[in-house]
């Protein structure tokens, strides 16, 4: 008997192929799973109907919007994670949702195994396959991508041979991922890093040079490190990412050009456009610089980066994640507040923010007479401050050639007298 194995399929040349090649190499009953995550580029009815004309026993699709905003991307915003200060990890943060649905879809099916388009040179299929395998050991998750061996033009030959329609944007040099928090762009001219991006790639922002020469004013209202409101208008959290999408991209915001580590060993170069995305953790940076201490904040830094790493690596279903959450969560509780964003040929710039948890108090940050920073006790902090320094400097000498100082040249007062009087 013929065993079922439940497909991620995006309608594209690649998947296609795999429901084909599924049923002729592991003689599978080929159950389609299409998930949206909000891509805007894509006719989910047709890509349904596309799957069942290619055989496939039964066509799923998933409505999974809301759930990627409230589980994946809102707690990533609230961890302030990017991926080597550049990459919102729009496709990373993608991967383990569409595992988890793989995984539920299997169960509720009765199927044996898995199956993803991924390529053996990417960190997509470590995500897929390290997470299916933390869910649902019992799956095989198989890559027909990967197994295949086919070059480009074979898969396309195969294609012909077994009447799958090959798209005329398989002609495109690029290779793209789209979700609601991004457009990953790479392939083509992008692989010399040198090469600057042609216009064509862009799909969701304006050239900067092009967009509006009037800039455009934006107030996000934050609750607990999450954006609830635009303009004082509550919103969910998908109709929100789409709105700042759309303004961020009409003025050129949102654009990223980086050259990555990848997990499996290589430097690769993507483009990526993420205008909301960009904004709100321009936005939520801010709002934290209000509510958190200077050692929250510090220490929220290197959590950050921590969970962008594991995001980026396919660990999100790992005990490690789970305790940084925790901390993450605790750490937003006053991170409410209102930040105001100004957006403008390519930039996005915070030019205000308040909160009622704010931490910024005027009476103490003020020159104005309303001042009640008490001066005098400065003397006495810096007196206790500047203790371990006069110390050092008394015992160990900043002058001589044993305590000589390597960040500051010999004969300073020389050198700068010189510059005077060569007036
Ligand atoms: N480099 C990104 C990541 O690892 C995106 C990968 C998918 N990109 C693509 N253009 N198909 O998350």
């Amino acid at each position: 008997m013929a065993q079922r194995v439940v497909l991620a399929y995006s309608g594209g040349l690649d998947t296609s192929v795999c429901i084909k090649w599924l049923q002729d190499h592991y003689d599978a009953e080929v159950i389609t799973l299409t998930i949206d995550l909000g891509a805007n580029d894509r006719d989910l009815g047709a890509i349904q109907a596309k799957a069942v004309s290619l055989g496939a026993k039964k066509a799923i699709q998933v409505d999974a919007r809301s759930l990627f905003v409230n589980y994946f991307i809102f707690p990533a915003l609230q961890a302030g994670a990017i991926y080597e200060e550049a990459y919102p990890l729009a496709t990373a943060l993608g991967r383990p949702l569409i595992a988890k649905l793989l995984v539920d879809v299997a169960r509720e099916e009765g199927a044996v195994a898995v199956a993803h388009g991924s390529t053996g040179k990417g960190n997509d299929q470590v995500r897929f396959d390290v997470s299916v395998g933390a869910l649902a050991p019992e799956l095989k998750v198989i890559a027909p991508v990967r197994e295949w061996g086919m070059s480009r033009e074979e898969e396309i030959e195969y294609a012909r041979e077994h009447d799958i329609p090959v798209p005329v944007t398989v002609a495109s040099p690029y290779s793209t991922d789209v979700n609601l928090w991004g457009r990953s762009i790479e392939c083509g001219v992008l692989e010399d890093p040198w090469n600057e991006p042609p216009a064509e790639v862009y799909e969701w922002t304006t050239g900067p040079a092009e967009a509006p020469a009037e800039p455009q004013y934006v107030e996000i209202g934050f609750e607990h490190g999450v954006p609830v409101s635009l303009g004082g208008e509550p919103l969910d959290g998908v109709s929100l990412i789409a709105k700042l999408n759309e303004l961020g991209g009409a003025h050129g915001v949102g654009r990223i050009d980086h050259v990555e580590n990848r997990l499996v060993g290589i430097k690769s170069r993507e483009i990526y456009e993420a205008p909301a995305a960009m904004i709100l953790h321009a936005a939520h940076r801010a709002m934290e610089g209000l509510t958190l201490t200077k050692d929250q904040a510090r220490f929220k830094a290197k959590v950050a980066t921590e969970y962008a790493d594991l995001i980026y690596n396919g660990l999100w279903f790992s005990s490690l994640h789970q305790d940084l959450a925790a901390y993450v969560a605790s750490s937003e509780r006053h991170v409410g507040g209102v930040v105001r964003v100004r957006l403008h040929k390519g930039t996005c710039q915070v030019v205000g923010r308040q909160s009622p948890k704010s931490l910024y108090s005027y009476q103490l940050a003020t020159y104005d007479r309303a001042d009640k920073f008490d001066h005098r006790a400065a003397e006495g902090f810096i007196k206790l401050f500047g203790l371990p320094l006069r110390t050092q400097a008394a015992v160990q000498l900043l002058t001589g050639p044993e305590g000589q100082l390597s960040i500051m040249p010999p004969k300073v007062s020389e050198d700068a007298k010189k510059v005077e009087e060569g007036h």
